[in-house]
């Protein structure tokens, strides 16, 4: 006997049943529950990155901020927020905040969202200059109700992290808070069903 396949059948997703909905549905949750594990590997991956010239390796850099955030009281969305700001890299390395934004973004607040969002802008006041950019490039955002908060992570999780000697929690620590934010019921900006 052929065992029913976990597959729907349409080569067009409008001639879809409801029976190959379902099976998608029952897969999509079991793909969802995952998203934490996908995340901490993206972070993991980050060592591997490329990003070679730097003092310490990205998931390092990444430790670092989440361990500063962490020691410093901030609470668990924005420490996980630290642990992830620069996991677009590898893939948006030209507008990497935005990548790493719309991966927490469902997850927690707009303001945690929007700092991760606008780090690199707000990071370039720490070294433009030696790169023929300007560091006041977040000059623009000045009048934005959470300036002073991009200000403030920039400043105390991310462009002082990238100490060798600083002794970083391990990975395996922010698994718990990982799974906490990423498990949560997501708001859905992408269809606009929530946001
Ligand atoms: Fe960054
Ligand atoms: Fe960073």
């Amino acid at each position: 006997m052929v065992a029913e396949s976990t597959r729907a059948t349409f080569t067009r997703m409008q001639d879809g049943t409801a029976d190959d909905y379902a099976k998608i549905d029952h897969a999509d949750a079991e793909y969802f529950a995952a998203l934490p594990t996908r995340i901490l590997a993206a972070v993991a991956a980050l060592a591997t990155d490329g990003l070679s010239a730097y003092t310490i390796d990205r998931t390092s850099h990444s430790l670092q901020s989440a361990t500063r955030a962490l020691r410093a009281g901030e609470e668990e969305d924005y420490v996980v927020a630290a642990l992830i700001h620069d996991v677009g890299d590898p893939l948006a390395p030209f507008s990497h905040g935005r990548l790493a934004a719309s991966i927490i973004k469902p997850f927690v607040s707009p303001r945690i969202a929007w700092i991760v969002e606008q780090h690199p802008v707000f990071q370039m006041y720490y070294y433009a200059p030696h790169m023929g950019g300007t560091r006041d490039a977040r000059e623009r955002f000045r009048d934005h109700e959470w300036f002073d908060d991009a200000e403030y992570f920039t400043a105390n999780y991310d462009e002082n992290c990238f100490d060798p000697d600083y002794p970083s929690l391990p990975l395996e620590y922010f698994a718990p808070m990982v799974h906490n934010v990423f498990s949560r019921e997501p708001a859905f900006p992408e269809t606009g069903a929530t946001l």
